[in-house]
């Protein structure tokens, strides 16, 4: 049990295909990818894994065709409040990262409300990327930086140091990043803190994702061989 992951980290693509593939709207596969994220969040509850983080939207998104984004922060807002109870009853903490500027002001009040309700809860860490990418990031972290220390103090900043500044402060770094639908790259994701994660490519789409493949991916991180640069 020591081996199992303490930070599982989702790349969740393939929903549109998904859909194509059964003659429908893209959206019919963003609905059942919903149904994923709370198979996948239950599978974590279950066996004890304490942060799970999953990409839902990344800065690129926005570039999409407006009505696909609509719905998306629809969805999102809506599949989020929907799991509220469910947080509350199974101590899980909801956080929302990302660039939250770009996001529509009464979702913002919805999720932060959640945020602060379950602050405090401590069985499972559900974090949600929702306007996020990596560069920007990096970008808003040294901006930050820039503007809270003194020239001295940037002069000593040590990584950890500037891990504070990202917007995933005090959450360790994802040990095991998995990717759906068969596509091999981080798309802009967690640039800085994925350093050192373990990955996982699987061709199965999002929407198919459940609790059965989630395990299958647990096992399978739990069989490599972590050596960071050392020799074992
Ligand atoms: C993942 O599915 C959901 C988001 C990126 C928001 P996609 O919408 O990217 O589905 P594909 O990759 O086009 O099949
Ligand atoms: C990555 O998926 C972003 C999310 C899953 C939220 P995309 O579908 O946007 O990535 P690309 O365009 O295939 O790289
Ligand atoms: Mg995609």
């Amino acid at each position: 049990m020591d081996r199992l992951p303490q930070h599982v980290s989702i790349i969740m693509d393939g929903n549109g295909r998904w859909a194509k593939a059964r003659g429908q709207e893209r959206v019919f596969g963003h609905r059942n990818g919903v149904l994923s994220v709370r198979a996948v969040t239950e599978a974590c509850v279950e066996d004890g894994i304490r942060y799970l983080s999953l990409y839902a939207f990344s800065e690129e998104n926005w570039n999409r065709p407006k009505e696909e984004v609509n719905t998306l922060m629809q969805l999102m807002g809506k599949a989020i409040s929907d799991e509220f109870e469910n947080m509350v009853r199974n101590r899980i903490r909801l956080m929302v990262l990302g660039n939250r500027s770009r996001l529509d002001p009464m979702l913002n009040d919805t999720l932060a409300h959640i945020e602060e309700t379950t602050a405090s809860n401590d069985k499972l860490t559900m974090i949600v990327f929702l306007s996020y990418s990596g560069k920007w990031d990096i970008l808003q972290a040294a901006k930050k930086m820039a503007a809270s220390l003194s020239a001295e103090e940037i002069e000593e900043l040590d990584i950890s140091g500037f891990d504070r500044f990202l917007v995933t402060a005090g959450i360790p770094d994802p040990d095991l990043i998995i990717r759906t639908s068969g596509e091999q790259r981080i798309s802009n994701y967690l640039l800085w803190q994925g350093a050192y994660s373990e990955f996982y490519f699987t061709p199965v789409m999002w929407p198919d994702f459940r609790k059965p493949e989630f395990r299958q991916a647990i096992k399978a991180y739990m069989e490599r061989d972590r050596r960071y640069g050392k020799v074992k």
